[in-house]
């Protein structure tokens, strides 16, 4: 019998993801069972304030267990992270905000007796090494960016607590992430996100990679999507736990480029591509996911014209 999560906090509420899947658990769970966090100095936008809301980072450990008891919580979403680009500017800050801050969590997990941490990974845990086609679930890890070092550490950290302490973590490998909400803050595909704002706004956009660089990708619903499924997984199925691949589509940034420009006819782009280019090489172009697929049901909804489609009529209306 699966062991429900009641009283949910989510750590990085007001981030790409957080201020997309805080609003669908609030849905699932109750207004009142979801806590978000946001930073010191964040604004939170009126949604977040549908339920309950507490000033946090990560790092203050003290407040992290007074919130945790002052919401009696049992289930958390860890979505504080410095992405791969601004971990290459600041790898000290990358390893203190993603792994010491996920460690302080999984000690409170393991003390106060938590019954789930769900915590994303990321296609920054691999390295050129591996292979660029359906990069295997099982390969060597040696990432070449901060960022990828943090997230193979953490998925360590999740698979031997689970190991030592019984604690449930759960994660997977999550591609770069497209949505129309909040912007990516600081991560190599922002680009996939950013070419539809400056598509829309300015009718051009310059990349900052190649066209040719091909990585995996996902759309936000799909997102949200697969952390209530992996959160919702019965643990009797589950053979892995922090370090599931999740594939949706890959494209280039080409390919991105043409069919936006489908739908926007006039959209005119080029390519300089900047130091990201380093770390976009360095991952693979697709992922195999058979495990995701097989222990958990994984299963995406989007693929590339579904998604510029939506993204194109969601931002048109945002930015009107
Ligand atoms: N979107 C992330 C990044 O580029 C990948 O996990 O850092």
């Amino acid at each position: 019998m699966e062991a429900e999560m009641n009283n949910i906090l989510v750590i990085g509420a007001t981030g790409q993801i957080g201020s997309e899947l805080t609003p669908v658990l609030r849905d699932k769970y109750g207004n009142e069972s979801v806590v978000a966090t946001y930073l010191p100095n964040e604004e939170p936008g009126p949604e977040l304030a549908r339920g309950p809301l507490e000033e946090m980072n990560i790092l203050n450990k003290v407040r992290l267990r007074n919130i945790i008891e002052k919401h009696d919580i049992d289930s958390v979403f860890n979505l504080a992270a410095i992405l791969s680009a601004k971990g290459e500017e600041a790898p000290a800050k990358a390893f203190k905000v993603n792994v010491l801050g996920f460690y302080y969590l999984l000690e409170l997990g393991r003390k106060l007796d938590l019954t789930r941490i769900i915590i994303p990974s990321s296609i920054g845990v691999f390295g050129p090494e591996v292979p660029s086609k359906n990069a295997p679930n099982e390969t060597v890890l040696r990432p070449t960016s901060m960022y990828g070092v943090t997230k193979v550490t953490d998925e360590l950290l999740g698979n031997y607590y689970f190991q030592k302490f019984g604690l449930d973590v759960r994660g997977f490998r999550l591609p770069g992430i497209i949505s129309s909400k909040t912007l990516p803050g600081g991560g190599t595909t922002d680009y996939a996100v950013e070419v539809f704002y400056e598509a829309i706004r300015e009718g051009h956009y310059t990349f900052f990679v190649r066209e040719d660089t091909t990585l995996p990708l996902m759309y936000m619903p799909d997102c949200v999507k697969s952390f209530i499924d992996l959160a919702e997984a019965d643990l009797d199925n589950l053979e892995h736990h922090c370090d599931f691949n999740v594939s949706s589509m890959s494209f280039s940034a080409g390919e991105l480029a043409r069919k936006i420009e489908e739908f926007l006819p006039g959209f005119t782009y080029d390519f300089q591509p900047d130091e990201r280019q380093k770390i976009a090489d360095s991952w693979p172009d697709s992922l195999d996911d058979t495990p995701a697929r097989e222990e958990w049901g994984w299963k995406p909804n989007y693929g590339l014209e579904s998604m510029v489609k939506d993204m194109i009529n969601k931002l048109e209306v945002k930015l009107q």
